[in-house]
C-alpha cells in the first residue's frame, strides 16, 4: 500500500467492527485529552497526536492491513460488470453443449446461455418471460449443439511486453538493472499494438496474466488483462480487477484488497546477466525478503500500538515505495508466480517460503516438479500449482528431465496442473493445444480443460469471475467447432465481456466424430518409467525382430511411391478383416486374410493385434537442428555454427571462402529429441549445418532411430541439397546476400562450394533457401529465372520458412518453387513474417491450403528439435483445417515425401521406413506408435 487515502473517502465508508473499535478508542482518547491532560507537561504529547481525521485514516489503514485479498463478499450481487461497455447488446446463445467448469470439470449442461451487462445472466433452460423483456435488442446465436466453454485463461504470457512482430524498440519484459526489483510493473511495458491480440483471441484466449520476464530473481509485478480492444485504447483499460495500488486510489478501505501478482525466477535465467550463481540469487532473495519482512513487522508494531490507542512517539507509518509490493507478498496478498525448473531450485524456493512465510501461487516450467511432488506440498501456505508446457522440453539443461507425463503424474499427486503459453515463446493462440497434448499423454480430460480455464483462473485469484460458465460470471465464452480436446479445435465465436470478437468467422466443417471427446492411448508404463528413471527413461528401440510379423485388425495401410503416398489397403469400417504381413522389416502384403494367403510356419510368425491401427510411411523432420543438437542452449552438447564467409574470412586450411560444410560430418545420434521423434513416427530427419547468417552448407538425411553413424541405415543420404538463408536480420544487407547468391550461381564456381553450386545450376541438387518475406521470395523467383536463362537448365529451388509465401502462391507455382512452411501454422515473430495468412477462423484458407491449391508442392517443417515429435499432429492439423480438402494420403505426403522431394532426398521407396500404429491411424490422437518397419535394418523395431 502506498500513501494514505484522502480523508473524504475515509469518512464516507461504512464502518466495520474493527474501525468502530478504533474510532471508539480515539474518541475516548480525545475525551480524556480535553478533560484531563490540560496540564503543561502533557502538552508536548498531545502535540504529536494527529488531527482526528488523520488519526482515523491511519486507523482504518491499519485495519485494512488485516483484510484478506479477494473479491468483496457481495461481489456476486453485481448486476453489471465493471467492464461492461455501454451499447453492448444482450446475447442469447441457444442450443449449446456447455462445459461449465463446475463439478471438478465434469459438468456439461445442454441448453442456452444468456449474456447481458457483461455478465452471464443464465445458464441452461431459460424462462421465456425473461427473454421477452429484451425485445428486439436480443441477439440470438444458434450454437447448433456446439461445445461452449469459458474463455481460455493463460497463466503465463508476455503478450504486449514482448510484442510481435519483435522490434528492438519494444522489448519490455526484462529489466537489466538489478536482480531484485519488486517495484517494476509489467503494465508499464504493455504495448497495445501487439499483433498477437487478435490472433490469440482467435484461438479462444480471453484473459492472460502478463508476467515480467525471467532475467531477474524478482522481475516485478504482473497484471491480468483481457485481450479485447477497449474504447480507451490504453493498457490500463485492459486490466482485470487492477489492484488499487496502481494509482493508490483506494475507493473503500473496508473492501478487501484486490489480488496482486508478482514474478520470481530462480535457476539459470536470473543469474545469467549478472553472473550470479544459484547461491548468489538465493542470497539476493533472502536479503530482499528480510527487508520486506522487517518493514511488515514495523508496520504491524506501529498498528498494534495505534489500535491500542498508544500514539506516543509514533512517527510516520513505516513504508517504502520500492518495497511495498514485496511487503504485500509477505502479507499473503500477492499471487507469486515463480519460474523455477529443477529440484535444486524448487527446494530453495520452498525453503524461502517457510523462512519468510509467504505462499507461492504457481511454479512455472517446473520441469522436475513431477519428481518431487512431496517437496511442493511443503511450501508455506499451501501447495503451489504447477504451470507447464505440454511437450516443449529439453531446450536447456534445466528442462532436460521434463516429461510429457508430468501433468498426469502431478495430478495424481493431487497437485493443480496448468498449461501455459509463455507467449510468444509458444503462440498463445494454441494454448488449448497444450491441454490437448497433456490429455493425450494421460491428464484426465476434466483437468486438461480446467488447466486452461477454471484452474488457471483460480490460481490467478480471478476464479470468482472468469474460468467458468456460471450465472454471475464475466461473459467470456468460446463456441468451438469441435470438442475442445479434439485436435485442431477452433473457435467459431469468442465473447469477451459479452462482446463478440470474431466478425465473420470461417468455420471448418468437421466429421461428427470430432464432437466427441477423443479416445487416447494408454501410457501408464511410460509414465511410470519417467519417474523411475528420473526423467531419462531409455528411449532407444529396445527390441527388434526379424522374421515374419502378421499385424491383425488393421484399418489401413499406406505405402510410398517415389513421388507420393498411396493407399494400399483400407478396411472401410471392418477393421478385423485387415492384415499386413512384414518379413525382415519389409512389408510383404496387406489386405484381407485371403489376400495375403497366410501360410507361414507358426513358430516363425509373430502376431500383433493393432486394434484398428495402421501402417504408414515414416514422417520426415526438417527445419530444426535435429541430429546436430542435444540441448539447444548448451554449446558443449551441439555441433555448433559454421563459418560464414560473408561475415568474416574463413581459415585457409579449410579452403577459405569457397569451403562448404556437410551436416553429415557433425551428426550426433541418440539424442532424446531424435528418439522421441522416432517414437512418434518421425523416422528420419533432414538437417542443414547450423548457422546464424547467410551461409549454411550441405544437408543430410539420417535415421532418427539410429544409435550411431555406422549402424545400417543411420545415414540415408550423405548430401541432399545446398542450404542458405536470406533474412533481414542477417548481416550484411539482403541485397548483399542476394548478390552473393547470384555470384555463387553465375560467377566463377571454384573450390568446394563451386563444385556443389555447379550441381545446383545443373539442376542436380536443390538450392534450399530459408526466406520468410514475400519481397525476398519474389527476388529469389526472379533470380531463378535469371540463372535458368543463362544456363539453359532448370534448377530446383525450395523456400523454407515461407511465412509470407502465400502472397506469391501463383508465382511460386509458375516458377515451380516448392515451399516448406515452418512453422506450419505461421506467426508474425519478426517484421519479415508479419503478413501471415492466419487460417480459420480468421481466413478460410490456411497458408498450406492456399499454396497447395495454387499448385505449389508444400511440406511442413519443425521449428525446434523438441517439436519434431509433434509433426504427426501438425500434419493432422493441416488436414483438419482444410475441411476435407486434404486427404489422408496428401496429408501424409506433406509430412514426408514432399519434404524429401523439396530437399533433394532420393531414396528408393521400398527402402523407406513404415510406421506401425495401434488404436488408430498415425494422424489420429487415438493412436500410439508401437513399431517401425525398417527395410534397411531388416527388422521390425519394437517401441513398446
Ligand atoms: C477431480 O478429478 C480428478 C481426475 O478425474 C480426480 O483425480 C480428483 O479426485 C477429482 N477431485 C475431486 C475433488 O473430486
Ligand atoms: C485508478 O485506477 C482505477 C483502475 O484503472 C480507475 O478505475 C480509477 O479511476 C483510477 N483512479 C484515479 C484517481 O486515477
Ligand atoms: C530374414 O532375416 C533372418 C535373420 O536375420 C535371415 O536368416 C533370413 O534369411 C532373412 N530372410 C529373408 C527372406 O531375407
Ligand atoms: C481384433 O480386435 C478385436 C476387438 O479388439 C479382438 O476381439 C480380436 O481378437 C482381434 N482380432 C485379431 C485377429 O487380432
Amino acid at each position: 500500500m502506498g500513501k494514505a487515502p484522502g480523508p473524504a473517502r475515509v469518512f464516507r465508508r461504512p464502518m466495520n467492527q474493527l474501525t468502530i473499535l478504533g474510532a471508539l478508542s480515539i474518541f475516548s482518547f480525545l475525551f480524556l485529552a480535553s478533560h484531563l491532560f490540560t496540564e503543561p507537561r502533557y502538552i508536548a504529547l498531545i502535540h504529536k497526536r494527529p488531527e482526528p481525521r488523520h488519526a482515523a485514516a491511519t486507523i482504518s489503514r491499519c485495519n485494512a492491513l488485516k483484510l484478506q485479498a479477494g473479491p468483496p463478499r457481495d461481489f456476486h450481487e453485481r448486476s453489471q460488470s465493471d467492464r461492461f461497455v455501454h451499447g453492448t447488446k444482450p446475447v442469447l446463445i441457444k442450443r449449446a453443449k456447455i462445459w461449465t467448469g463446475g463439478k471438478n470439470g465434469t459438468e456439461v449442461i445442454r441448453g442456452d446461455v444468456l449474456l447481458d451487462k457483461g455478465l452471464i445472466k443464465s445458464v441452461g433452460n431459460l424462462h421465456r418471460g425473461r427473454l421477452e423483456a429484451y425485445g428486439s435488442d436480443l441477439v440470438v446465436v444458434d450454437a447448433k449443439d456446439s461445445w461452449l466453454t469459458p474463455g481460455i485463461v493463460d497463466i503465463h504470457s508476455h503478450l504486449g511486453d514482448a510484442p510481435s512482430p519483435a522490434l528492438d524498440g519494444a522489448e519490455d519484459d526484462n529489466s537489466e538493472k538489478e536482480t531484485i526489483q519488486p517495484w517494476l510493473r509489467s503494465l508499464d511495458g504493455l504495448n497495445t499494438h501487439d499483433a498477437s491480440y487478435p490472433l490469440s483471441i482467435s484461438g479462444g484466449i480471453t484473459t492472460s496474466l502478463i508476467l515480467p520476464g525471467s532475467a531477474n530473481a524478482i522481475g516485478g509485478q504482473a497484471f491480468v488483462i483481457k485481450l479485447r480492444q477497449t474504447d480507451e485504447r490504453t493498457p490500463t483499460s485492459m486490466l482485470l480487477e487492477p489492484p488499487y495500488n496502481i494509482n493508490n486510489s483506494f475507493p473503500n478501505l473496508n473492501l478487501p484488497p484486490r489480488w496482486r501478482h508478482m514474478k520470481h525466477a530462480c535457476g539459470e535465467n536470473p543469474g545469467s546477466q549478472y553472473h550470479d550463481t544459484r547461491m548468489d540469487t538465493n542470497w539476493a532473495f533472502r536479503e530482499a525478503y528480510k527487508k520486506a519482512s522487517d518493514i511488515k513487522e514495523k508496520q504491524d508494531e506501529y498498528c498494534s500500538r495505534i489500535l491500542a490507542g498508544k500514539w506516543d512517539g509514533l512517527g510516520q507509518f513505516p513504508e517504502d515505495l520500492q518495497w511495498e509490493a514485496l511487503v504485500d507478498v509477505v502479507r499473503g496478498r500477492v499471487k507469486v508466480n515463480v519460474h523455477c525448473y529443477e529440484a535444486v531450485d524448487l527446494d530453495a524456493m520452498v525453503r524461502l517460503t517457510n523462512e519468510f512465510k509467504f505462499p507461492i501461487a504457481a511454479f512455472h516450467h517446473a520441469s522436475e516438479a513431477y519428481l518431487v511432488p512431496d517437496l511442493l506440498k511443503k511450501a508455506y501456505g499451501g501447495t503451489p500449482a504447477v504451470a507447464l508446457f505440454a511437450t516443449n522440453s529439453r531446450y536447456k539443461r534445466e528442462a532436460y528431465r521434463s516429461s510429457e507425463f508430468a501433468p498426469r503424474i502431478l495430478a495424481r499427486h493431487g497437485l493443480k496442473v496448468l498449461l501455459k503459453s509463455d507467449h510468444p515463446v509458444s503462440n498463445s493462440r494454441y494454448l488449448l493445444y497444450e491441454a490437448q497434448q497433456a490429455y493425450y499423454y494421460g491428464l484426465p480430460y476434466n483437468l486438461a480443460l480446467a488447466s486452461v480455464t477454471s484452474n488457471a483462473a483460480e490460481v490467478m485469484g480471478m476464479g470468482h469471475r472468469i474460468g467458468y460458465v456460471k450465472e454471475g460470471w464475466d461473459a467470456d465464452l468460446v463456441i468451438w467447432d469441435s470438442h475442445p480436446l479434439a485436435l485442431g479445435a477452433t473457435p467459431s465465436q469468442v465473447f469477451i465481456d459479452g462482446i463478440p470478437q470474431l466478425h465473420s468467422a470461417h468455420v471448418v466443417r468437421k466429421p461428427d466424430s470430432f464432437q466427441n471427446l477423443p479416445k487416447v492411448p494408454d501410457f501408464d508404463e511410460e509414465a511410470a518409467e519417467a519417474v523411475k528413471y528420473e526423467g531419462l527413461p531409455p528411449l532407444a528401440p529396445r527390441r527388434s525382430t526379424a522374421g515374419v510379423t502378421v499385424f491383425t485388425n488393421v484399418t489401413s495401410v499406406y505405402g510410398r511411391t517415389p513421388d507420393a503416398v498411396e493407399v494400399l489397403f483400407t478396411a472401410n469400417g471392418a477393421p478385423d478383416l485387415g492384415v499386413a504381413v512384414a518379413r525382415n522389416g519389409s512389408l510383404m502384403c496387406s489386405g484381407t486374410f485371403a489376400d495375403c494367403l497366410l501360410s507361414f510356419d507358426p513358430p516363425d510368425v509373430t502376431y500383433v493385434d493393432l486394434e484398428g491401427g495402421s501402417i504408414s510411411p515414416g514422417l520426415v523432420s526438417f527445419g530444426s537442428p535435429l541430429g546436430l543438437h542435444h540441448i539447444e542452449a548448451e554449446d558443449s552438447t551441439n555441433d555448433g555454427d559454421v563459418f560464414d564467409p560473408l561475415v568474416k574470412g574463413v581459415p585457409k586450411i579449410l579452403g577459405g571462402d569457397t569451403h562448404i560444410v556437410r551436416a553429415a560430418d557433425g551428426l550426433l545420434f541418440g539424442s532424446r529429441d531424435a528418439y522421441l521423434a522416432y517414437r512418434a513416427g518421425v523416422t528420419s530427419g533432414i538437417t542443414a549445418p547450423t548457422h546464424k547468417n547467410f551461409y549454411s552448407g550441405l544437408g543430410v538425411s539420417f535415421s532418427t532411430g539410429a544409435a550411431h553413424k555406422l549402424e545400417a541405415g543411420a545415414i540415408t543420404q550423405e548430401v541432399t541439397g545446398v542450404h542458405v538463408a536470406v533474412r533481414h536480420f542477417s548481416k550484411p544487407s539482403v541485397s548483399t546476400q542476394i548478390a552473393t547468391l547470384r555470384r555463387l550461381l553465375l560467377g566463377p564456381q571454384d573450390g568446394a562450394s563451386g563444385y556443389w553450386f555447379k550441381k545446383v545450376t545443373e539442376g542436380e541438387i536443390p538450392l534450399v533457401i530459408e526466406a520468410h518475406s514475400a519481397d525476398i521470395i519474389a527476388t529469389l523467383i526472379i533470380l531463378k529465372k535469371e540463372v535458368e536463362a543463362e544456363t539453359g537448365k532448370t534448377m530446383t529451388m525450395t523456400i523454407t520458412g515461407g511465412a509470407e509465401a502465400h502472397i506469391l502462391a501463383k508465382e511460386l507455382a509458375e516458377a515451380r518453387v516448392g515451399v516448406i512452411l515452418n512453422p506450419s501454422r505461421p506467426f508474425p515473430y519478426v517484421w519479415e513474417d508479419r503478413r501471415i495468412l492466419p487460417g480459420p477462423p480468421l481466413s478460410r484458407d490456411s497458408a498450406i491450403m492456399k499454396l497447395k491449391s495454387a499448385g505449389v508442392i508444400v511440406g511442413i517443417g519443425c521449428e525446434e528439435i523438441w517439436s519434431a515429435r509433434n509433426l504427426r499432429f501438425d500434419v493432422a492439423w493441416a488436414a483438419i483445417e482444410a475441411g476435407g480438402r486434404i486427404s489422408m494420403r496428401e496429408a501424409l505426403a506433406i509430412g514426408s515425401v514432399n519434404v524429401q522431394k523439396l530437399l533433394g532426398v532420393e531414396i528408393p521407396a521400398e527402402e523407406e521406413d513404415l510406421v506401425v500404429t495401434r488404436g488408430g491411424e498415425l494422424l489420429d490422437v487415438h493412436s500410439k506408435v508401437i513399431g517401425v518397419l525398417s527395410p534397411r535394418q531388416g527388422t521390425l523395431q519394437v517401441l513398446e
